[in-house]
């Protein structure tokens, strides 16, 4: 059977790995999973029985751009974030990743370039591959992507897309500074390029102040908006969002609609069921509180445990844990010795050309304190010994 030449070109992103539930006696830092037991099931549980209950059209096919009153509630959501958004221009979607899908689907022909930064999450590589571009990778640094490689890139000509996760990166947690924010869109308006501002973390922050969106900034609609629940609600519900341009946002409900129709109606209704029965910006700040107590406990974790020639992001909110080893230290090779203890994600996973491999990608909401301190040991001791292997027992800690 002959399958399509993108099919036999492409690599397995390994998404499903890294989704997977640990195994026993295994703590994993590999998937930015939730924390299951902060999942509102009672709160969810009753706006399903709602929705079942009052009409027979939660299991009737409904709309590609989603059902109206969850688009009017994350509308006002939005724009209580300063997001210029309404119930028209938001389009929901399976997840986020389905949001990244279309949005590679409306602009990308093969060959065409996409600006993402380095290190990225890997489903956005994943899911914009499909579309056969070619990546461009942009250092990011404490206050996110260096614009001047941004400028040379785009100066370069080809560039259809710019890729960014301004908010707790995934992977590093750096948030992009304003003066940045306002260059990027300077450069988007100059070369007339869409710029893709992924969210899904924006909500989950331990200290300090949000800054504007992309899309607030935006003065001529070159931004698309995304946002998701799985973070701060349930990933299992599915259900993400993307906001810009009206006619942008009408292009990509038709390419919605052509590959899956609409997203599951009685979801879409059990979770405005929800959000009018409750409050998610109260059971945001648990999650906040919760997941900022993770984040130390990894954090101090691992600065007892490792050398100062391992950089230990301390992000201000989101997931996830950066680790930066000494340049010769292969993540792979570490992750080779702890896994049937501990798991990560290795920082080629998260490039394109998977050519950095001393980065170390640390997810910390999942497992509770006690198994993040047992990871940590058990990953500091991994990263001590292959120090110990490469560099001499001098650089690394006892
Ligand atoms: C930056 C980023 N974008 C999108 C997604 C996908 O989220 P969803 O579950 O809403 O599809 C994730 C999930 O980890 C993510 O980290």
């Amino acid at each position: 059977m002959q399958l399509a030449e993108r099919i036999i070109n492409s690599k397995d992103a390994g998404l499903g790995n890294l989704l997977a539930a640990p195994k026993q006696n295994q703590v994993s830092f590999a998937g930015g999973l939730p924390d299951p037991d902060l999942f509102p099931q009672r709160e969810l549980n009753a706006g399903f029985n709602r929705a079942l209950a009052s009409t027979t059209a939660a299991l009737q096919y409904s709309s590609a751009a989603g059902y109206q009153p969850l688009r009017k509630q994350l509308a006002a959501r939005l724009v209580a974030d300063g997001v210029p958004a309404s119930t028209e221009s938001v389009l929901i979607t399976q997840g986020a990743q389905q949001a990244l899908d279309l949005i590679g689907r409306l602009v990308l022909d093969p060959g065409a370039r996409v600006i993402v930064e380095g290190p990225t999450y890997p489903g956005a590589l994943a899911a914009l591959g499909t579309y056969e571009p070619e990546f461009c990778t942009i250092p990011v640094h404490d206050d996110g992507m260096d614009m001047a490689q941004v400028a040379a890139t785009l100066a370069r000509g080809g560039v259809r897309l710019i890729y960014t996760v301004p908010d707790f990166q995934n992977p590093t947690g750096t948030v992009m500074s304003l003066a940045k924010r306002q260059q990027l869109l300077a450069l988007a308006r100059k070369y007339d390029v869409l710029v893709l501002e992924d969210a899904p973390y924006r909500a989950l922050r331990y200290r300090g102040t949000n800054l504007p969106t992309l899309r607030q900034l935006d003065q001529d609609d070159h931004v698309l908006h995304v946002g998701s629940f799985s973070k701060i609600l349930a990933p299992g519900l599915r259900l993400g969002w993307v906001t810009g341009a009206q006619h942008i946002i009408d292009q990509l409900v038709q390419l919605k609609s052509n590959s899956d129709l609409e997203s599951s109606t009685l979801t879409q209704r059990a979770v405005s069921e929800y959000l009018a029965h409750n409050d998610l910006d109260a059971h945001i700040k648990v999650l906040r509180r919760n997941y900022a107590r993770k984040c130390k406990t990894m954090v101090t974790g691992l600065q007892r445990q490792l050398p100062a020639s391992v950089h230990i992001s301390d992000p201000a909110g989101g997931f996830f844990v950066w680790l930066e080893l000494p340049a010769g230290i292969n993540s792979e090779t570490v992750l080779a010795q702890v896994q049937d203890r501990v798991t990560f994600v290795p920082s080629t996973t998260l490039y394109p050309d998977q050519n950095v491999k001393n980065g170390m990608r640390l997810a910390f909401t999942n497992p509770d304190e006690a198994a993040i301190r047992r990871g940590c040991r058990e990953l500091a001791a991994g990263i001590n010994k292959a120090m110990r292997v490469t560099c001499g027992a001098a650089t690394a800690m006892a």
